[in-house]
């Protein structure tokens, strides 16, 4: 389903030495161990700084050629494999994707870096209670829903080895980290309820000069991305795009990631305000159509940043007379 010429082609840059070389220097300056596998949840050697610069954006700090793996050595493949589908998740897991985004253009550097939805540490809090859902919902239903929403696509079966390779990688993140405690980079990419504009003072005019600004060398004026040889950004909007069920589709959720995430090499230089009214811009455009939003949220209230959603908005306040 995604268009070869739309998927991105990084290229694999990795120096396992200079990652563990980085790793045991980063260790010395926060004094804890080297390479014993034994860490806490403050541990930041777990992760890519965000301001880290673009030559990092293939780094990875828990890297399967440097860490310690399961000595089972199916489950060793299975990490290593889910690692590839982090990254290559049009290529690889061509049968559930419906749009050329990768997990890795949101998880940035595979969910190993600071303030770009991390997902290191955070297997080990599932099941957990998710009011979308209304029910329980283990690491499993979290990724389909990744699927559905975020790729646009359809959920991999419980038993594919798509999702045991991605939910494997993912636990692995984990390694060493104490369990069902939420490690202190979990949650970063909000706009505290504080800084949030009301909706209807959101300007997607000026969010659209502000993203000329900051966004478009990298993303291009049409939202698509730009090959920057070392790393490709995925479309923002259109056909290619996460579907209007997904988290990134919510304002506030949205502001959040680019608030604390991008620009990728300046990543904090946008205000709260800022971040916000480039989300209506962002969210101002067409994007596919995510079929049943209206069974989400049971018997709570629905999300007011939900823009895309007929139940919350009659029509998305922010799309433009094209
Ligand atoms: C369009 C951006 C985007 C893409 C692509 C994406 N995600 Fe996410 N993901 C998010 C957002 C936003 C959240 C929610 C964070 C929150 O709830 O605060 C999230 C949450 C998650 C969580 C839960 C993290 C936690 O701390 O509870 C997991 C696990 C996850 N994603 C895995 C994946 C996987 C695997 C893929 C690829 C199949 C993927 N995601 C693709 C944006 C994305
Ligand atoms: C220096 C280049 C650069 C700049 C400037 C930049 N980005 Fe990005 N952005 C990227 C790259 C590269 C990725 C993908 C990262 C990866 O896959 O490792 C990305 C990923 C994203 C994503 C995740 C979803 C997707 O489609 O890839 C969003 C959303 C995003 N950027 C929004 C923005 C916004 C909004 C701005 C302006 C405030 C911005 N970016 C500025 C390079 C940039």
């Amino acid at each position: 389903m995604a268009e070869a010429e739309n998927v991105r082609k990084k290229k694999p840059v990795r120096s396992p030495v200079l990652a563990a070389s980085l790793l045991c220097w980063m260790s010395v300056i926060l004094a804890v161990g080297c390479g014993d596998g034994t860490t806490t949840a403050t541990d930041t050697t777990r992760l890519v700084p965000s301001t880290a610069l673009l030559a990092t954006v293939d780094f990875l700090p828990w890297d399967p050629d440097t860490a310690r793996l399961p000595d089972d050595s199916a489950h060793a493949e299975q990490i290593r494999f889910g690692l590839r589908l982090m990254l290559e998740t049009p290529t690889l897991a061509a049968e559930y994707v419906g749009n050329s985004l990768t997990c890795g253009n949101c998880h940035l550097n595979a969910g190993q870096r600071e303030n770009a939805l991390p997902l290191v540490g955070v297997a080990s809090l599932f099941p957990l209670y998710r009011g979308r859902d209304g029910r329980m919902v283990s690491l499993e239903d979290r990724i389909r829903g990744c699927f559905l929403r975020s790729m646009n696509g359809s959920a991999p079966p419980y038993d594919s080895p798509e999702l045991l390779a991605l939910s494997a990688y993912i636990a692995w993140l984990g390694d060493g980290l104490p369990a069902g405690e939420s490690p202190a980079w979990r949650g970063q990419n909000r706009i505290p309820v504080e800084a949030r504009l009301p909706i209807e003072e959101l300007d997607a005019d000026l969010g659209e000069a502000l993203f000329i600004q900051r966004c478009t060398m990298c993303h291009g004026e049409d939202g698509q991305g730009v090959d920057l040889g070392i790393a490709m950004a995925g479309p923002l909007w259109g056909a290619n795009s996460w579907n209007d069920g997904a988290g990134a589709s919510r304002i506030y959720t949205f502001a959040g990631f680019i608030r604390h995430a991008m620009p990728l090499t300046s990543p904090g230089v946008l205000t709260d305000e800022e971040a916000q009214h480039i989300a209506a811009y962002v969210n101002s455009h067409e994007r596919p159509v995510f079929p049943n939003k209206e069974s989400d949220y049971p018997g709570i209230d629905r999300p007011i940043d939900a823009v895309y959603d007929p139940q919350v908005f009659e029509r998305n306040p922010f799309i433009r007379k094209e």
